[in-house]
């Protein structure tokens, strides 16, 4: 039975899951950590591995939720936060390290001439969304099918089927009676559907994230830009996965659209650390200066308590100024990602199996449906889910591991090597053929 080798090799995993769930609600601390029948904890992890409190070491795919860009502990950002725990770990002031990050993400991403920072994805889309709505006057937020930009009320919904369901208990229709929900990858749709409608944004991931890293069709990036002109609406980029990833500039250089206002989380961090941010055009931006906009009525805020503390914000620093040298990262880490996707889909093929990879860079997603999914419905139509909880078992028992049980994400890193791969191969061979 898939899983069986996991459970033998677990134990002392299994009895401190029976320990958290008396004081965590179902044991965790963010149900897509959860899977079936109890997730390993982790002691440890260097590079494209992570060992578990039983001694198991697995190749971890996860790299936390894919903020670790270079694998865990790349020791360049270790280094870096050694010394600045020794210096000062929490300000609470200004410090040289914000300036110097702001800087470096504006000289790697063309559309940023100003930028704030935030401690998670969803605090920075939940202020860019609020900066919108202030710089527009506008009130509507159109947000896609299969779009996940973190737990913000007004944002969460339209994550998973049936859309038109908050994705949470205790979201109130108002929180969501401003939010507009489009079709991803499917202009058409898009137009119809704004017909006559005032709004200030849309946001929009450029690929897909949770939804399945389902790429968008360029065509798709290029029609919102100019959608969003004609309708003096704001464009957000959600790049809070393909910031830093896709290219040092992120997706908007790869699509060659660049957005009014663009999100960031995970490796702005440095990828160790939590991290988020939001920035864009200088105009919109602006409307946050305090020197500018004397009267708080008269200007939008951000702030907390942690938001751009030195941990961050160094480490963030530290790794993206290396990344803006150093181009061949992303011409190893997408080969990997490419090698992956071509093989992996070989192997479904060649046993006409209804599965299919999609991806693009170093992402790439493993869906267990009969079409390729080009947008969230068609990766959830007719999933084969308890095909997938088999593969995420197998991969499990083979020391592999990928979120989520029911839709595998796999996020490549500059740690992981071709073997890597190999073995992924191999392993997802040998489940075909035992299936
Ligand atoms: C595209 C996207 N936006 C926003 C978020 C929320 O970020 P965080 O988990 O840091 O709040 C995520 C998290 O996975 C994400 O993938």
């Amino acid at each position: 039975m898939f899983g069986d080798r996991y459970i033998q090799r677990t134990p002392q995993s299994k009895k401190l899951f029976e320990e958290a769930k008396n004081y965590l609600p179902g044991g965790v601390s963010y149900v897509i950590r959860f899977f079936e029948p109890y997730p390993f904890y982790v002691s440890k992890a260097e590079g494209q591995k992570v060992w578990d409190i039983d001694g198991n070491a697995y190749t971890d795919y996860w790299m936390g939720h894919g903020a670790l860009l270079m694998g865990h502990r790349y020791s360049p950002v270790i280094e870096a936060i050694k010394d600045q725990l020794d210096l000062i770990p929490h300000a609470g002031f200004s410090h040289e390290w914000e300036v110097k990050l702001a800087k470096q993400v504006i000289k790697m991403v063309d559309s940023v001439e100003l930028i704030r920072f935030t401690n998670s994805g969803t605090e920075a889309a939940m202020y860019s969304i609020r900066l919108a709505r202030a710089y527009t006057g506008k009130k509507l937020i159109g947000k896609f099918e299969g779009g996940w930009h973190g737990g913000y009320d007004a944002l969460h919904l339209a994550v998973s089927p049936p859309y038109e369901l908050p994705g949470s208990l205790g979201i109130t229709e108002g929180a969501l009676k401003d939010t507009v929900i489009l079709p991803y990858n499917d202009l058409d749709g898009v137009h119809r559907i704004i017909k006559g409608l005032e709004l200030a944004a849309i946001i929009v991931e450029p690929v897909l994230g949770a939804g399945g890293f389902i790429p968008s069709d360029p065509e798709f990036l290029k029609g919102l830009r100019e959608l969003c002109d004609e309708m003096d609406a704001l464009l957000i980029f959600d790049e809070v996965i393909t910031g830093f990833r896709l290219s040092p500039g992120g997706a908007q250089k790869l699509y060659g659209v660049k957005p009014d206002l663009t999100v960031f989380g995970k490796i702005l961090g440095g990828g160790e650390f939590p991290a988020g941010g939001f920035g864009g055009r200088r105009d919109v931006m602006e409307l946050l200066d305090q020197l500018k906009y004397k009267d708080p009525h008269k200007r939008a805020f951000q702030g907390g308590t942690f938001a751009a503390n030195p941990i961050t914000t160094r480490a963030g620093y530290t790794l993206l100024s290396e990344l803006q040298r150093r181009s061949e990262i992303y011409n190893y880490i997408n080969g990997l990602g490419e090698k992956a996707r071509n093989a992996l889909q070989r192997i479904f093929d060649e046993r006409g199996f209804n599965a299919h990879v999609t991806g693009i860079g170093s992402l790439f997603a493993v869906h267990f449906t009969p079409v390729k999914p080009k947008d969230s419905k068609t990766a959830q139509q007719k999933k084969d889910v308890n095909l997938a909880r088999s593969y995420f078992k197998h991969l499990l028992d083979n020391g592999i591991v990928v979120m989520v049980q029911d839709m595998q994400h796999f996020f490549i890193s500059s740690s992981h090597k071709s073997q890597d791969i190999d073995m992924l191969i191999d392993v997802t061979q040998d489940f075909i053929d035992k299936i």
